[in-house]
């Protein structure tokens, strides 16, 4: 299983400075997929995906949007954290989506795939900066991107927060049956 693959991975210098890897989870049948970064410290600790700071911002933002938890499945582009939560090299990041990310959007097969930050970004469609295209939905068949800030950019910054609310509410009503968004899509 790509869980036990990701607990065991040692393709890369950050098994070597990790307590735990950190494989995706969630809901695998609404196909509601949203990516990060890479693990921090409450998620190496605990080997659990967004449940430090950022990943409260996130679980509010959801909710208000009308979304639980457990209705997304949630991942990084990393699983395992960088030391002192650097970001991702290239080599690690090339190593970890070729190896894992990949294969993980296969198996979930995600209706629509939310992409939180610049890393996200990326390392997803090669787009360096977020400005035109955060808030907006890009089709590149054959997946559905929505894309927006990181919720930890937000954390001291009221005006970013407001926008990924509004942000995370609108993928919430996205997922939750928009006609002109999601069906007839797939
Ligand atoms: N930031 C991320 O990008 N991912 C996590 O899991 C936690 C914080």
């Amino acid at each position: 299983m790509l869980k036990d693959q990701v607990e065991r991975c040692v393709l890369c210098d950050l098994s070597k400075s990790r307590i735990n890897a950190v494989p995706g989870n969630g809901n695998t049948t609404d196909k509601v997929m949203i990516i990060g970064e890479a693990p921090g410290k409450n998620e190496d600790k605990n080997g659990v995906p967004f449940i430090g700071s950022a990943g409260k911002i996130l679980d509010k933002a959801l909710q208000e949007g009308g979304l639980a938890r457990n209705d997304v499945y949630i991942t990084n582009v990393v699983k395992c954290r960088p030391p002192h939560n650097r970001v991702p090299t290239d080599n690690e990041i090339q190593i970890c989506t070729s190896s894992y990310l990949k294969n993980e959007i296969n198996l979930i097969a995600p209706k629509i795939i939310c992409i939180l930050g610049a890393t996200a970004l990326k390392s997803l469609l090669g787009y360096d900066h977020m400005g035109k295209y955060r808030g907006k939905i890009i089709d590149i068949v054959p997946h559905r991107y929505f894309i927006t800030y990181h919720p930890a950019a937000t954390i001291y910054n009221a005006k970013l927060k407001q926008v990924f609310f509004e942000d995370m509410s609108k993928l919430a009503r996205i997922v939750k049956g928009n006609k002109n968004t999601m069906e007839g899509y797939f």
